[in-house]
């Protein structure tokens, strides 16, 4: 039984190989391009903030495991600068084992709103206790203790283990003085390559790549 390519599709079950976009919301044209993606990327974000796209800040993240297997997820960008892209999460998670064995990682954007995507690749460092303490600070209360109660990545019995340790720690941690655990901080991918994507009717999409070049950045326009 096949549901992905169904020649007579039965009733009330997707086509997936009917599901298709046609894009026509954009082009990219390099005569218009700033030299530098990092003023790209955030041009498009702003963009994408202004579109009203939903958490256009989550990025799917993927790492690497020292046997070469990859793993790709959702995080959230936190912070954006000339170090590069910067999110929090737990050192001992599974990301954070295999960012420790494996820095090289990459990340994509996809706005469908706005029929773009920009995938980064790089390596990435963790950010200053200071500034992982400055940036946990400055989450709300139950997220603070989320970050306590979750052994991220690891095996537990069922869901009350969690909401009785979560009954346990906001006991132990008042509201105001949760400690960073530490377990948990941010990294920053420093990118060597940011391509950018816009979707373009027929499948003739634009892409247009920059690739780090010593202080410099080269571009190139890719085929589709
Ligand atoms: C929209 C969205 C945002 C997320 N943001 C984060 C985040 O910023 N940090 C984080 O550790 N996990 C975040 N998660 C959860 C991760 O996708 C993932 O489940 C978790 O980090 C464990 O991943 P791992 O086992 O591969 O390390 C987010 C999930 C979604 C759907």
């Amino acid at each position: 039984m096949s549901v992905f390519f169904p020649s007579t599709p039965a009733a009330g079950k997707p086509n997936l190989a009917d599901l298709r976009q046609n894009y026509e919301r954009g082009a990219l044209d390099e005569s218009t391009l700033p030299a530098d993606p990092n003023v790209l990327f955030q041009l498009w974000l702003g963009d994408a903030i202004a579109a009203g796209v939903v958490e256009p800040n989550a990025m799917t993240l993927a790492t690497v495991s020292s046997t070469g297997q990859p793993s790709a997820r959702t995080v959230l960008l936190k912070g954006f600068d000339e170090r590069g892209f910067s999110f929090f999460t737990n050192y001992e998670s599974r990301k954070g084992r295999e960012l420790t064995s494996n820095p090289k990682a990459s990340l994509v954007f996809f706005w469908k709103e706005r029929e773009r995507q920009i995938c980064v690749r790089g390596e990435v460092s963790l950010l200053s206790r200071e500034e992982s303490d400055a940036y946990f600070q400055s989450r709300p209360y139950g997220s603070q203790i989320g970050a306590w109660v979750s052994e991220q990545s690891l095996a537990i019995p069922n869901r009350a283990w969690q909401e009785d340790r979560d009954i346990e720690l906001r006991a132990k941690f008042p509201e105001g003085s949760v400690l960073l655990p530490p377990n948990w901080g941010g990294y920053v991918l420093k990118p060597d390559e940011i391509e950018f994507w816009q979707g373009r009717p027929s499948r003739l999409h634009d892409r247009v790549t920059f690739k780090r070049s010593g202080e410099a950045w080269e571009r190139f326009r890719l085929s589709p």
